[in-house]
């Protein structure tokens, strides 16, 4: 694991955009695993900077979001899909079509969680799988549990991330109690994995996760298994 401690916020969103930039550098059809929250925001400004500066071309990239809100259509500003296009994916010059969020909505969520994960399979896996942590230690919405799960699965929120997340909603009731999540399989199968953490909030989770026992009770702590993992914490 390279376990990178930087100074600010500005410092992590500067080093994780350049490690995506040179992933996209040096495979320009990379399969890129997003997610949404705050963290990556920085980065993905970014992004946007490097690619409207000509410097940064994502006409061939593939992306792969880590998650959506059960019952939260497209349109809803409060779904991840929005989230992304909002925050990135409008303003750089990626297909649309090339982009992929759990739907929030589907009628059959088995049949939803299968197909995403075989596009995943059929992508040949994700390249690089940016992730951020939740307080309670989760990826994407990989909750504490008492077993990993693999594939692609709804999930019941935990009661501290509905806390956590309320902040983007109108108050706590409007958050959706479920989600739909990529499992720790295609998580686990990415080549590389780039997790941003920051805040004093998040440094006993990030301890627990990166330097304590590997249990499901701490979701992200399966990735000291990762054979490339990247994780860059600042306290500020
Ligand atoms: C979002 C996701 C979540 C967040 C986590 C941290 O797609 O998968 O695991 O990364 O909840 O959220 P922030 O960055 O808002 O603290």
């Amino acid at each position: 694991m390279n376990f990178i401690t930087v100074k600010n916020y500005e410092e992590l969103s500067h080093i994780a955009a350049k490690i995506i930039a040179s992933q996209i550098v040096v495979k320009p059809n990379t399969v890129l695993g997003l997610a949404t929250g705050s963290s990556p925001v920085g980065a993905y400004k970014k992004l946007i900077e490097k690619c409207n500066a000509g410097d940064l071309d994502f006409s061939s990239v593939k992306t792969v979001n880590l998650d959506e809100y059960v019952g939260l259509d497209d349109e809803n500003d409060q779904s991840y899909r929005y989230f992304m296009n909002d925050n990135l994916f409008d303003h750089i010059n990626i297909d649309k079509a090339n982009t992929y969020v759990p739907n929030g909505c589907a009628d059959d969520f088995d049949k939803e969680c299968e197909i995403y994960d075989n596009r995943v399979k059929a992508f040949g896996g994700i390249d690089l799988q940016l992730l951020g942590i939740g307080i309670d230690g989760h990826i994407g919405f990989n909750e504490p549990d008492e077993f990993f799960v693999g594939p692609t699965h709804v999930v019941d929120l935990d009661e501290s991330t509905i806390k956590a997340n309320s902040r983007f909603f109108e108050s706590e009731d409007a958050v959706p109690r479920k989600a739909v999540t990529m499992g720790m399989m295609s998580i686990m199968q990415a080549k590389k994995v780039l997790l941003i953490a920051n805040g004093a909030a998040k440094k006993e989770i990030v301890e627990k996760a990166f330097f304590g026992p590997i249990t499901p009770l701490v979701p992200a702590s399966i990735l000291q298994l990762h054979p490339d993992l990247t994780v860059i914490y600042s306290e500020n």
